[in-house]
């Protein structure tokens, strides 16, 4: 598609009903805010209150007319619960967007992970997963560790993405398909140090939407899939997340990788990479020549020496935190329409 086509396409999503998971920061409130500026309406979901208020103040600002073009939704919901998501799909929305449905679904929120997941070459990483857990050695178990990421960054999506399947139909058509958006990363194609779990579950986002995307070429659904994967992008999660470590690699910018994310959304495109430079060539690169894919993404990383971690020194986080279980909780989504 030409820039003058991508355009028009992302144009043409002014006054059409856009949700994005994961809005009240990082790359989530970047879309939010493009999209706003587009004349979108957009229903903006995280857990924080505060945050998502912020966002939907600052989106209101950049807006370019009163409703029906621009409106803003908050909906503060743990979107690794499936009551609230079931709620949210089957009660809270239908009314708000009525017969017109949902256009796109941007789905982007995460829980992150950046630690290797051995903490040494002696075994001690069992050590480490049971003081994560409050656990004796004899009682520690790698799955809850394991299942408390892909309820975020897996389970979640597929729920969120089933639930608001009727949304999604109601409004493509023949001549314009809803697009279902799947925010993955460069490790959702290769493996990286450090995000083994993280690595995993956006590998299996790419398994089970490029399957859905069969089955809905073959049912003629008007739904398409955009598969998004992104590189080093410069979040305040990122920074933090990583404790500086890839603070030598080049970061793209939050709004330019919504800008990537919502053009090739609205134009239909399957697969963005972005930035396409930094990470498509080590795409292919690990196809070709693994071995020494491997040997330059570790050197990017780490330079030249082997990195092993000190087993006293890293603490893994506690399944609970990772699921966010020890912050309040709405009882059920809180949908604020602005
Ligand atoms: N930043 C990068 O370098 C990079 C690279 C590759 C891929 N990506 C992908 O890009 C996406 C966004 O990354 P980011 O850096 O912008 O992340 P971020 O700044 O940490 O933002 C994550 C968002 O998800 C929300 N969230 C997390 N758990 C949630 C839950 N259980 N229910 C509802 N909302 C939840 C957070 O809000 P609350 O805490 O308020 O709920 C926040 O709005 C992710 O899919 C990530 O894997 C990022």
């Amino acid at each position: 598609m030409t820039m003058g086509g991508i355009r028009a396409a992302v144009a043409g999503l002014a006054g059409q009903w856009v949700v994005v998971c994961g809005a009240s920061k990082g790359i989530g409130r970047a879309l939010v805010l493009a999209l706003a500026a587009s004349g979108a309406n957009v229903v903006a979901v995280a857990r924080s209150a505060p945050a998502l208020a912020d966002v939907a103040a600052e989106a209101r600002r950049v807006a370019p007319g009163p409703p029906p073009l621009a409106s803003i939704v908050t909906v503060v919901a743990d979107l690794a619960d499936e009551d609230a998501v079931a709620r949210l799909m089957a009660v809270e929305l239908p009314p708000i967007v009525g017969p017109a449905g949902v256009r796109m679904l941007i789905l982007n929120h995460v829980a992150g992970w950046w630690q290797h997941w051995l903490a040494g070459p002696d075994g001690s990483h069992v050590a480490r997963l049971a003081a994560a857990q409050g656990a004796g050695v004899d009682g520690v178990r790698v799955t809850p560790t394991l299942r408390a990421l892909f309820a975020v960054n897996f389970d979640s999506y597929v729920a969120i993405a089933t639930h608001a399947m009727g949304l999604l139909l109601a409004a493509g058509d023949a001549g314009s398909r809803a697009q279902l958006v799947v925010v993955s990363s460069v490790a959702g194609k290769i493996g990286l140090p450090k995000v083994p779990p993280y690595a995993a579950a956006k590998h299996a986002l790419h398994g089970f939407f490029e399957s859905l995307r069969h089955e809905l070429d073959m049912t003629g659904a008007p739904l398409g899939i955009t598969m998004a994967m992104l590189g080093n992008i410069d979040t305040a999660a990122n920074r933090t997340n990583t404790a500086g470590e890839v603070a030598h690699l080049p970061y793209a910018s939050p709004h330019d990788a919504a800008a990537a994310i919502i053009a090739a959304a609205a134009s239909g495109t399957e697969s963005v990479t972005f930035p396409w430079a930094q990470i498509q060539p080590v795409i292919w690169l690990d196809m070709l020549i693994p071995r020494l894919a491997r040997t330059i993404i570790q050197r990017a990383t780490y330079g030249p020496g082997s990195f092993v971690p000190s087993p006293t020194s890293i603490a893994l986080p506690s399944p609970d935190v990772m699921l966010g279980a020890d912050r309040p909780k709405p009882d059920h989504p809180q949908t604020v329409l602005t």
